[in-house]
């Protein structure tokens, strides 16, 4: 098959286009033809070996994706030949970037109705991981307020989102550019971060979510309100050091599961959640998707076409 891979850590064009070996599928795996892979911002940091060097060469990346059931490994009941998907990786086991991947079917969920391939597998990480940070972390409420930094990235868009469906007032930031992109997730007030400095404008928050990391997720505490909580996905492996006593840094667990699939595909059928704006790359051209991802100044999500 075709795939996407690296023969030793590098920058993005470290990544090259060519054959790559078939996946074996085992016991409760399921094959998938993948028609979209998703690119996410760990991905140029695994080609880096920003985690530490991966297992093996020739590596192929890419953790979510979405496609169709080509065989069925022993004991798999749950799906047919035929069925369409989307799925996330396994923790430490990607190859999503790649026209064929093996994976648990619990893995697995049916592809939200509605949506194309290149949707669908927009949705599946940046979706498990904002659900599990704003509703099973931060576990949000209506009526509160809550400060979600990046707007304009995956996981903040969809976030964005959930709050809004959960019933809270939010607030977001982002750049000029996207200021209008970040309103009309529903966000009630942006903060261009090159005018004004959040910190400054916004206090007596219930919660922060923050996706950008370093410096703004240290100071994310600061616009909280006593006993307030605030989630970090960007900051590592913890919550970064508050420097207060009467708030609380939580890192959420981001489970991978058919559970939080559905909960994407339900919330889209419920028009609660709509995909991010997409830009599009071929699984030939994912040394310039990550090259862009690596910027970090991009709206939405970066998806590779496979077929
Ligand atoms: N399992 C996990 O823990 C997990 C899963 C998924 C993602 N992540 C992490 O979560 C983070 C977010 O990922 P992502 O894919 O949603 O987005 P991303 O690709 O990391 O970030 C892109 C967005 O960040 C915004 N941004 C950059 N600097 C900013 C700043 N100073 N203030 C506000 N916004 C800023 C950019 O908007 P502008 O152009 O407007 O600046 C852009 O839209 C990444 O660090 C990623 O590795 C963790």
């Amino acid at each position: 098959m075709k795939a996407a891979f690296f023969r030793q850590h590098g920058g993005p064009e470290a990544l090259e286009y060519g054959d790559y070996p078939d996946p074996v599928v085992k016991p409760g795996e399921v094959l998938v033809d993948v028609h979209a892979a998703s690119v996410n911002g760990a991905d140029w940091r695994v080609v880096a070996g920003a985690y530490g060097p991966v297992s093996f060469f020739p590596y192929c990346p890419g953790r979510d994706f979405s496609g169709v059931v080509s065989a069925l490994g022993d004991g798999v009941t749950d799906f047919q030949v035929g069925d369409e998907v989307f799925g996330v990786c396994d923790v430490g086991i990607e190859a999503a970037y790649a026209e064929k991947v093996a994976i648990k079917a619990s893995l697995l969920a049916r592809k939200p109705a509605g949506l194309s391939h290149v949707e669908a597998a927009s949705l599946a990480l940046i979706g498990l991981t904002a659900l599990c940070a704003v509703e099973d972390t931060l576990k949000i409420q209506p009526g509160e307020t809550i400060l979600v930094q990046g707007g304009a990235g995956g996981v903040a868009s969809f976030a964005i989102q959930v709050a809004k469906h959960t019933g809270c007032r939010v607030a977001s930031t982002t750049s000029a550019g996207n200021v209008d992109y970040v309103r009309s997730l529903g966000t009630d007030q942006v903060i261009d971060y090159n005018q004004a400095d959040f910190a400054t404008v916004l206090s007596g928050f219930d919660a922060v979510f923050d996706t950008v990391g370093g410096d703004v997720g240290l100071r994310s505490y600061l616009v909280l309100k006593p006993g307030g909580r605030a989630a970090f996905i960007a900051s590592g492996p913890k919550a970064p050091p508050t420097p207060r006593t009467d708030v609380t840094g939580l890192r959420p667990a981001v489970g991978r599961d058919r559970a939080h699939l559905d909960r994407i595909s339900a919330l889209v059928a419920a028009g609660a959640v709509r995909v991010p704006e997409i830009t599009v790359f071929s699984l030939a051209d994912a040394a310039q998707a990550n090259a862009v991802s690596r910027g970090r100044h991009f709206r939405g999500k970066l998806v590779l076409k496979v077929r």
